[in-house]
């Protein structure tokens, strides 16, 4: 054994063989093509066709048109090193009206998309759900409604039968507390309800979805394939040590986390969930039976981590800051915890307001990795917007997100040496994009996408990644 062998991984920053160094992106976000070859319009098309609700009436019929320039962007990821790309599927391009048989040519574009990863050696990491609801569907009464999760259930099947043979990680949902909470709770996501029971309903039903997808992937696909979801998990902190400030950061734990923890992974609703929410439904759209379908055995658990959360107990004549870093509303997106006061961490911010702050992600990485040992934890996004400068020679420096990005890899490699099982991150996001209902005003690419000609410049931090990735180290 060799000096440099025995060295403790925090030493050396080196990361486990096999990581995965990915980036992501999300099917609405990107592809544009709205109406080409049979898809029909999603809830995102319907709410940012809808005057007031999107940044300037942004939409994404055109985005960054991927649909007609994957394979440039295949080419790009494979120059950022990248050995890992999480995308999503667009239900409605596969199945236009959320029922029925596949349209082929939908499925062919993700079979052409995930052949060419391969053929680069990019592992495909597949997202079914990333927000974007047939309208069909909304019509029909969307996640609120049972029905919903059944045509789920089937949509999974269908892509899990056209791609088993060539994807090897699925995740269900990706961030179902936005699905629920944002567009039916606060409304500042499609499709712009404001219902808080109805939001809770969606909770329930985004959870049956999943476990019935799961059920139906594991059917569908070679037992190799790994089956996973991922969950925005709120890293909680109190203002004070005060007892109702800690009850803040426990109600929040309970409809933000413990909501989708609970009954995926330990097959029950947390009886404080349920309690904090009495006084808005008995929740007897639970059904006998719902609870043993969410609680699937999964392969992975994906984290997505931007910035921590600063609670308190609102405080008398306190005029109960809404400020929770997820858009601003009337309606608060937290059932049940209408009391709680969302305060501004301290220090530096990025374009969207939100803290920066790495320990964060070393926080809950560890306490995940303490409340469910055994399962493999997977950063399905991390990143951060800024208002990147186009230089006049065309390249685009941009430090500061470099900075966020190696400060937050610093603490999963941290958080690996202590002991968390993670086994790859993925770089929200690949290119810029249209962030949802701040349209294209705020870019999260490691590519910067000029939006009038579509032109593609690797920022600095793609650069700086591929050396990452290819080394799988951090340089000091
Ligand atoms: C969460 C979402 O999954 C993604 O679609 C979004 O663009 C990023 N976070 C940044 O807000």
């Amino acid at each position: 054994m060799t000096a440099s062998d025995s060295l403790p991984l925090t030493a050396t920053r080196r990361f486990p063989p096999g990581f995965l160094w990915g980036a992501a992106t999300a099917a609405y976000q990107i592809e544009g093509a709205a109406a080409e070859d049979g898809r029909t319009p999603s809830i995102w098309d319907t709410f940012s066709h809808t005057p007031g609700k999107v940044f300037e009436g942004h939409t994404g019929d055109v985005a960054v048109d991927h649909y007609h320039r994957f394979q440039d962007d295949v080419r790009l990821m494979a120059d950022m090193g990248l050995t890992a790309y999480r995308f999503s599927v667009s239900w409605s391009r596969v199945q236009p009206t959320g029922r029925g048989p596949a349209v082929q040519k939908g499925l062919d574009f993700y079979r052409r998309l995930v052949d060419d990863l391969l053929a680069h050696g990019i592992e495909p990491v597949l997202t079914l759900y990333h927000w974007d609801l047939p309208q069909d569907l909304e019509d029909a009464g969307g996640w609120p409604h049972r029905a919903t999760a059944e045509r789920f259930a089937e949509y999974a099947g269908i892509v899990a039968g056209a791609l088993g043979d060539r994807v090897g990680r699925w995740t269900t949902l990706n961030e179902p507390w936005c699905s629920a909470f944002l567009g039916y709770g606060s409304g500042v996501h499609a499709p712009g309800r404001t219902d808080p029971v109805a939001a809770l309903r969606a909770a329930h039903h985004l959870n049956l979805g999943h476990g019935l997808a799961v059920q139906a992937l594991r059917a569908a696909l070679p037992p190799r394939a790994e089956t996973s979801v991922s969950l925005n998990l709120h890293e909680l902190r109190p203002l004070t040590s005060a007892p109702g400030d800690l009850d803040a950061v426990r109600r929040i734990d309970a409809v933000g986390n413990r909501v989708w923890l609970g009954p995926m992974l330990k097959g029950a609703y947390p009886d404080d969930l349920l309690r904090d929410t009495a006084h808005l439904t008995d929740w007897g759209f639970v059904r006998p039976g719902d609870l043993a379908d969410i609680h699937q055995r999964l392969d992975t658990l994906g984290i997505n981590y931007y910035t921590p959360t600063l609670v308190a107990a609102a405080r008398e004549g306190d005029d109960a800051p809404r400020n929770d870093g997820h858009g601003a509303s009337a309606h608060s997106p937290w059932p049940g915890s209408e009391d709680v006061a969302f305060h501004q961490p301290p220090g530096e911010r990025t374009a969207m307001g939100w803290a920066i702050d790495p320990t964060g992600l070393y926080d809950l990485l560890l306490r995940v990795a303490g409340e469910y040992p055994g399962l493999p934890l997977l950063i399905t996004e991390n990143g951060a917007a800024f208002e990147d400068e186009v230089a006049a020679d065309g390249t685009v420096h941009d430090p500061r997100r470099l900075a966020y990005v190696h400060g937050h890899l610093e603490a999963v490699h941290r958080a690996i040496a202590d002991g968390a099982d993670v086994r790859g991150y993925f770089l929200w996001s690949l290119l810029d994009n249209f962030e949802w209902a701040y349209g294209y005003a705020k870019r999260f690419g490691a590519v910067h996408v000029d939006y009038e000609t579509q032109a593609r410049t690797p920022k600095s931090t793609a650069n700086w990644y591929a050396r990452v990735a290819r080394s799988g180290e951090l340089p000091a």
